[in-house]
């Protein structure tokens, strides 16, 4: 298992490229299973996620390979298969997300159900429900989701959980009723960017859909969905973390290929702590000149800050003279980095699904354990402070979501490298 050795203290400084948005891509890749014509989807980031899903696509029957940025998908028709077998499952809980396609394109899907999960319980009922809803016949058999229905039919479907609405939840449903006889409408849909650039992409197939962007979709089935050439939209996620990153030592980024409209939440904490973000011809500049400030933060669906940034923006608070408070609402036990921050030094406690974060002078090296992916990324921007040398264990989970992040972090003038083993 590689190692990343991060000698912190360097200020960060220059240009970095932002990579397509995965958690747009899996949900995406998953749609070409909805029609009979090959797709292209661009700006695929060459992660571990995305090659799972490769995988999953190749085992359901379609012919799948990604090159130069760019995966192409073509349905072998005679040989499709319906099953997405544990072994895959297990190893990315987003391939869940071939059931809604699976069952409304092949009319049977049997999708093994994803297992525990680091950052918490991570049930899939509102995905069932709203299958359930629009006419799928669904068991839980050995381990496995086992669906099928003659017809899906459009129907009425509120889908809010105890956290309020689901990411894939949302895609999974939406997925089916594009195939559905008649309207299907999803009320508390999630309005998450990727929601949205998964649902561009099935109009884009010639799928029915209004109310994107809204909490309310409306769906009018068609018979058919046609193969399309699409590029998904940047990842959010990524460019929050290097913005971050760059916060964090001081320094003076210039985040390119990103969209500042899709983090209104992150920028407004960003700017409340005191750190500069501007639009700079079309790119993103992150400058931080003086001292940060404490903030509160909750985490909350679209448009409110996302549990992804929530640990990542803890790493900034550990070094941020004060006290802050970061309040999880979506994954009430997402704290897995917090023992590990504060084995770096932080002061870090945790009140039920609060942590209170009392800013210390510095951080120091240590060798610690990256538990999923986006606390790999807080070790990572806590590492880049820590006086000393900083050894991440475990990285795989990094590798999952952050594309070549050494490779881009060096760029920008962090002393970081891998240590293969
Ligand atoms: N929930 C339910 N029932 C369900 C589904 C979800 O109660 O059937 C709950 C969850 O337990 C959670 C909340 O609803 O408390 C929201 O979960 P959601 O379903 O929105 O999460 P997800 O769709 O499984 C996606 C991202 C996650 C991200 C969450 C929240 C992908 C591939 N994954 O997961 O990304 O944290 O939305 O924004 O899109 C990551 O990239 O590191 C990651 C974990």
């Amino acid at each position: 298992m590689d190692k990343l050795i991060i000698e912190g203290g360097n200020v960060l400084k220059g240009e970095v490229e932002i990579s397509g948005a995965k958690n747009s891509c899996l949900p995406i890749m998953a749609a070409t299973l909805l029609t009979d014509e090959p797709c292209v989807i661009r700006n695929v980031p060459p992660l571990r996620d995305i090659y799972t899903m490769i995988r999953l696509l190749k085992s359901l029957g379609m012919k799948a390979e990604w090159s130069n940025y760019t995966v192409f998908v073509e349905p072998r028709r005679k040989q499709r298969k319906y099953l997405a077998p544990y072994h895959l499952v297990k190893t990315m809980r987003a391939s869940v997300c071939v059931l809604g396609p699976l069952l409304a394109k092949l009319h049977k899907a049997e999708v093994s159900m994803p297992g525990g999960c680091v950052i918490g319980h991570r049930p899939i009922d509102l995905h069932l429900k709203g299958l359930s809803a629009l006419g799928g016949e669904i068991n839980i058999e050995h381990g496995y989701v086992v669906a099928k229905t003659k017809q899906l039919k459009g129907t009425r479907i509120y889908l809010g959980g105890p956290f309020g609405s689901s990411v894939l939840g949302t895609a999974n449903v939406m997925m089916a009723a594009v195939l559905a006889k008649g309207k299907t409408l999803i009320e508390n849909a999630a309005c998450e960017p990727e929601v949205v650039d998964l649902a561009n992409f099935l109009l884009k197939m010639g799928a029915k859909i209004k109310g994107i962007n809204t909490h309310i979709l409306e769906i009018e089935g068609v018979k058919e969905l046609k193969g399309v050439d699409y590029t998904v939209i940047p990842d959010r996620i990524e460019a929050g973390t290097y913005m971050i990153a760059g916060a964090i030592t001081g320094g003076d980024l210039i985040l390119k290929s990103a969209n500042l409209e899709h983090m209104g939440a992150v920028v407004d904490k960003l700017r409340q702590t005191g750190v500069e973000i501007n639009t700079d011809q079309g790119n993103i500049r992150v400058k931080r000149r003086k001292e940060l400030k404490p903030v509160e933060v909750t985490t909350l669906p679209y448009p409110g800050f996302p549990t992804d940034m929530q640990a990542q923006m803890m790493a900034l608070m550990t070094v941020t003279e004060g006290i802050s408070v970061i309040t999880e609402k979506i994954y009430p036990d997402r704290f897995m980095h917090v023992a590990e921050l504060n084995r770096m030094g932080a002061e870090i406690m945790l009140e039920g699904a609060s942590a209170i974060v009392k800013g210390v002078k510095s951080l120091s090296g240590a060798p610690v354990m990256a538990s999923d992916l986006r606390a790999s990324a807080a070790l990572v921007i806590a590492g880049l402070v820590a006086r000393g040398k900083t050894e991440i264990s475990r990285i795989y989970h990094l590798d999952r979501g952050y594309e070549a992040m050494e490779k881009k972090l060096s760029k920008l003038g962090a002393r970081i490298r891998r240590l293969k083993e």
